[in-house]
Parts: structure tokens; sequence; C-alpha cells
């Protein structure tokens, strides 16, 4: 198939890592078919689907239910099964199951998964570290957020910014902190979700200078949107963490070019237009679709010059390749490597529409939206799923788990293997214990 490619851009395909197609469980927000042929249609060549869909990617049943709902999928996937206290004594059959990685959802949030313990969190962290595996974290601290919560509820508030009030950035600082505690001592990789804070980068600075495997996405709305947005548009921008004040926003784009933040995601939460657009804010579902509207988004960026299109290759595709062990194979193009492809058009303007969403989610918060630059023809292995800004419908199901080639870099184990012995082979440790009192 040839496609003219005159005065067009290649890129290589996004890999978006972090996605909610809702299947199985929730065919009323997103489905495989629907939410794939979204990121076929946004320039998305990979996506990693997250666990908190119903039953929950806990289980080799629930696994199972869901790579046989991928099947349909027009885009190529991996999976973050679910990192907790229920699945923590079985994550290596949730591997040898086709998971490629986890998510822990330390921050309370759609899907109500309890958080994992701080003890389930450090005993998951030791089996992962030597397995090199990465695990994505929701990092929120739930206790503080759940008693804000129930503090503004009682007084009464249902307006906007008490969402925000309810999940403040020192929620965020703290689950961070804690979480890179437990992965510097363990050596496991981990990996932060959604950030969404100004004040919480030096921790996470302060850890990739010590050396901790960290690495750290942010979405378009938080780069992008503010309190004001969320006054204007309420339920819709509801989301966890929530967008913040104005004085968050370029913070996050100089730690994008300082490399403090690694990659672009989208958090594609789709939820129904009624379960976004009811009077009281608690009600509002949180989250909406993401995963077409990014490329766009971010292109028109480059195109006002907050960022060359060489740093967004490098966010949207480089960086979740390494993370997540497809460099080489995914993530850029070059010999060898698989044709997932993103041709962008970066003259090209247009206003966003809910109404031409692909996900079955068809409300947003960039709805009418100007933008300029849109992704045109998208190839996933050699072949069209997107040509000419129309989906290729005859390609659902040519996606596949990038399970089969993915190789995480070998894992440097830190102070995890002292500390491990302790448990795994007491004689060992009380014979170097007696040796050491002896000298
Ligand atoms: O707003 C959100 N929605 N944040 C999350 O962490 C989960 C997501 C969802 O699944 O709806
Ligand atoms: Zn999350
Ligand atoms: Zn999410």
């Amino acid at each position: 198939e040839e496609v003219n490619a005159d005065g067009l851009y290649v890129l290589p395909g996004a890999i978006d890592s972090h996605v909610h197609f809702r299947d199985p469980g929730y065919p009323h927000k997103e489905t495989w078919k629907s939410g794939s042929a979204a990121a076929a249609c946004g320039g998305v060549t990979t996506v990693f689907d997250m666990p908190n869909t119903s039953p929950p990617t806990g289980t080799v049943e629930a696994l199972q239910m869901k790579l046989k709902a991928a099947e349909s999928s027009y885009v190529d996937f991996g999976i973050h099964a679910l990192f907790g206290d229920d699945t923590v004594d079985h994550l290596e059959a949730l591997l040898e199951a086709g998971a490629t990685s986890f998510k822990a959802f330390v921050g309370n949030t759609f899907g109500n998964l309890p958080a994992p313990t701080d003890g389930c969190l450090l005993e998951g962290f030791e089996k992962l570290a030597p397995l090199g595996i990465r695990t994505t974290v929701h990092a929120e601290n739930s206790s503080i957020m759940a008693r804000r919560t129930s503090h503004l509820k009682d007084s009464g508030r249902t307006d906007p910014l008490a969402h925000l009030a309810a999940r403040p950035a020192v929620a965020e600082i703290e689950a961070i902190g804690r979480v890179l505690t437990l992965a510097e001592w363990t050596g496991a990789r981990v990996h932060i979700a959604h950030h969404s804070a100004a004040d919480s980068l030096y921790v996470l600075r302060d850890a990739k200078r010590r050396g901790v495997d960290v690495t750290v996405e942010t979405c378009p709305q938080y780069m992008l949107l503010n309190t004001g947005d969320m006054l204007r548009l309420g339920g819709v921008l509801r989301v966890n963490p929530p967008v913040r004040e104005a004085r968050h926003n370029q913070p996050l784009w100089d730690a994008m070019m300082e490399g403090v933040i690694d990659m672009i995601a989208t958090d594609h939460a789709p939820h129904a237009p009624e379960e976004k657009t009811r009077p009281n804010i608690w009600e509002c579902d949180c989250g909406f679709p993401g995963v077409e509207t990014q490329m766009p988004l971010m292109l028109t960026e480059i195109n006002r010059g907050r960022a060359t299109i060489m740093d967004y290759v490098r966010w949207s595709a480089e960086a979740p390749a390494k993370a997540w062990g497809l460099w080489g194979v995914k993530g850029i193009v070059a010999p060898g490597a698989h044709a997932d492809i993103a041709i962008v058009d970066m003259d090209r303007r247009g206003v966003l529409s809910e109404n031409r969403l692909r996900s079955i989610s068809r409300i947003s918060p960039w709805h009418g939206r100007t933008v300029q630059g849109y992704p045109l023809h998208t190839i996933v292995r050699g072949r069209f799923v997107m040509r000419d800004g129309e989906l290729v419908e005859n390609a659902a199901g040519w996606g596949k788990s990038v399970k089969g080639v993915q190789r995480m870099p070998e894992p440097k184990v830190r102070h995890a293997d002292t500390f491990v012995k302790a448990i795994t082979d007491p004689e060992a440790a009380a014979r170097e214990a007696a040796a050491a009192a002896e000298e």
C-alpha cells in the first residue's frame, strides 16, 4: 500500500501506557473495539490497559477474559494487572498468564479498589525487583482524601472546586515519597501515573538523581488545563488527580524538558455523558476520554514553539518504549523495529469535537478547542489502521499483545538482597550475624 506523505511528518506511533478500555465490565463506557479504534484515530499504535475493569484484572481468569476482549483491538497492547493485597501472592502467575506489568491504586479512584497496604507494597516490590517488572502507581494518599472528602460533603459543598479541595497536592507528594522510599529500598522499578502537581517534582528529581528507576508520566490535562477550566466545565473535567491551579501548568512543561517527567500518557478514562454531567460534583464519575485527542493537542503546542517535534517523539514514543521493555522494537522508526507509524500533518487546523470521537464516551473537556496538527495515517506493524483520517474498519483484531516482544532490561537489585535474606534464608542470615558478632 502506498501513501503520499508529501509535506507530512513520519513519526513513531505513540505509545499510551495509561488507558482504561473498560472491557470487560462497562461496555456502555467503552469496549476494546471502540477504545482501540479511538487510539488508531489518535496516532496511537500501542496502549497499556488498566486493571480497574469488572472483574478487576487481579486473577488469571480475569486476565484471560481481558485478553479475550482485547482480541478485537486495532492496536497493539500491554496489560497492567492489579497489584494489591489480594494479588500480591500470585504476581508471577499473572505475568505467566500474559500481564506485561502492574498497577497499584495507592489513591482511591473509579472502581473503588482498596489501596495496597504499605506492607503489601514492600512485599510486591521485593518480588518484582529481581524480575525488572515495572509497577505503575496511582500516587495519592487515600486517607488524606477520605477525610477531606467527608469533611467537605458534611459541610454541604457540591461545587467543582470541592473536588480539588478533597485531593490536595500534598496527597500526591506524600504518596510519591512513600512509594519512592519503598522502590529505592527494594530496587523495584516504578512508574508514577498522571503526575499533576508542581510541588512533588523535587521528590522525583531527587530520587532520579539517586538512581531510583522511576519513570513519570503526565497528561495533556495537567499541562494545559487548570482550575479556571474546572469552574467552566465542572463534572466533565472531574478527574483523579484533579487539574490544579494555573501555577502548576508551566512547571510540568519545564519538567518534561528537563527529563524529570519522561512521557505523555492520557489516562483515557471514558464514562457515559450522563455520568459526567450531574449537578452535584461528587456524583460525576472521574475521568474522560483522551487517547484520540493527545496528539492533536500536543502537536498544537509544538506548532506554538513550546517544544520541538523531537521532544514530542521522546515523550510519546521513545520514553514509554524504554520504560515498558519495548525499545528497539517499538517507539522508533528504524530498521528491525515494528512499522508502528503515525503520519501527521502539522499544518492541518480543526476544532476538537465530541461528536467526532470514536470513543463511546462522547464527552470531552477539549470540546471546542482549536488545534493545529493532526495524525492522518496510523500504521500498526505495517498495516493501516487509520487512513486519510478514517478508521480502517476491517483492521479490528489486528492488534497483538506486546508480551511476545517485551524484554525488560536487567534489574539492578539494591538493598532488598540483604533484607530478603532474613526471610528467604534465615539460616544464612543467622550465620552472617554470628560471624559479625565474633569480629
Ligand atoms: O479520573 C480518573 N479516572 N482517574 C483514575 O485514576 C481512574 C480513572 C477511571 O478509571 O475512571
Ligand atoms: Zn490513576
Ligand atoms: Zn487511570
